[in-house]
């Protein structure tokens, strides 16, 4: 288990904060820093029970619902946030979006060419890659004035293609290289504009979550993380960046990623 000084924050946004990874992050950094103020988004209530009863015990965990492919939402929950953190002279300090999708209702990852259908790419990328640059949008007000804050998305080996060999998840590939490409370019207008953010782009591994639950079977046990393990690592690596890593993807290791 890592020191507590790794998650010596001021204050933390969690999105996609109900279930899976998520979820894990907002537990870790309760219960060791001490300090710390959450938020944590969700999008669906009857999905947030576990958290909603993490609320009810612990009044520095804020919630607030937020559908990510609505623009309009995440410009409304941001100016909540900042207008808090204002007022309680908190800044933000970590910014970790764990919202993502693999796969939802009829929709599944595509195995071969016949399965495209353009609805669901559009779905990919709505999820995957543009909630993240809309959130890259409305942070700089929240993110200038900060002298270091880490603003990660969660991102997926599979969408590196120097990386791909087999094919296949033709939406969840693309949709995460297309993040990958949009959280370099969104580090490289920070560097002007937002000076203390370091922008990363995370592979969790493969973590035992819902996502990754119908796909699990051909999996090696140590090679599949609980949730508690993921976020270790994961806090690990977030805890060794510096200015310099940002733009980078790196793996739960710390190693880089190939994009
Ligand atoms: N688990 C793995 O093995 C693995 C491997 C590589 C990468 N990742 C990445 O890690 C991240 C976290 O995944 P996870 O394993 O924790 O999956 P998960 O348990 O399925 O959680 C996904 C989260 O995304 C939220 N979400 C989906 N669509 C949304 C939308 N339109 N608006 C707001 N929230 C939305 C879900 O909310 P609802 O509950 O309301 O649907 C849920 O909170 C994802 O980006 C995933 O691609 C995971």
């Amino acid at each position: 288990m890592e020191s507590v000084t790794e998650l010596m924050v001021s204050a933390t946004l969690v999105l996609g904060a109900n279930r899976g990874i998520g979820l894990g992050f907002v537990k870790r950094i309760l219960a060791y820093d001490k300090e710390s103020w959450v938020y944590g988004t969700y999008r669906d209530r009857d999905s947030a029970a576990a958290l909603f009863s993490l609320a009810e015990h612990e009044p520095r965990l804020r919630l607030l619902a937020l559908d990510v492919t609505e623009e309009s939402q995440i410009e409304a929950c941001l100016l909540t946030i900042g207008q808090e953190l204002k007022e309680s002279g908190r800044s933000l300090t970590h910014v970790i979006n764990c919202v993502g999708m693999l796969h939802q209702d009829n929709l599944q990852p595509e195995k071969s060419l016949r399965q495209i259908d353009a609805a669901n790419l559009l779905t990919y990328f709505q999820v995957n890659s543009i909630a993240s640059i809309l959130l890259a949008k409305h942070l700089v007000p929240l993110l200038k004035q900060t002298d270091r804050t880490i603003f990660a998305t969660l991102s997926a080996k599979v969408g590196s293609i120097g990386d791909n060999q087999l094919g296949g998840w033709y939406g969840y590939r693309a949709s995460k290289a297309a993040l990958n490409m949009f959280m370099k370019s969104i580090a490289l207008e920070y560097r002007r504009t937002c000076k203390g953010a370091i922008v990363v782009v995370l592979h969790p591994g493969t973590t035992d979550t819902r996502l990754s639950q119908p796909f699990q079977r051909n999996v090696a046990p140590e090679k599949l993380f609980s949730v508690d393990r993921c976020v270790e690592q994961l806090s690990k690596v977030m805890a060794g960046l510096t200015l310099e890593d940002s733009g980078e993807f790196f793996s739960w290791d710390g190693t880089r990623l190939p994009w």
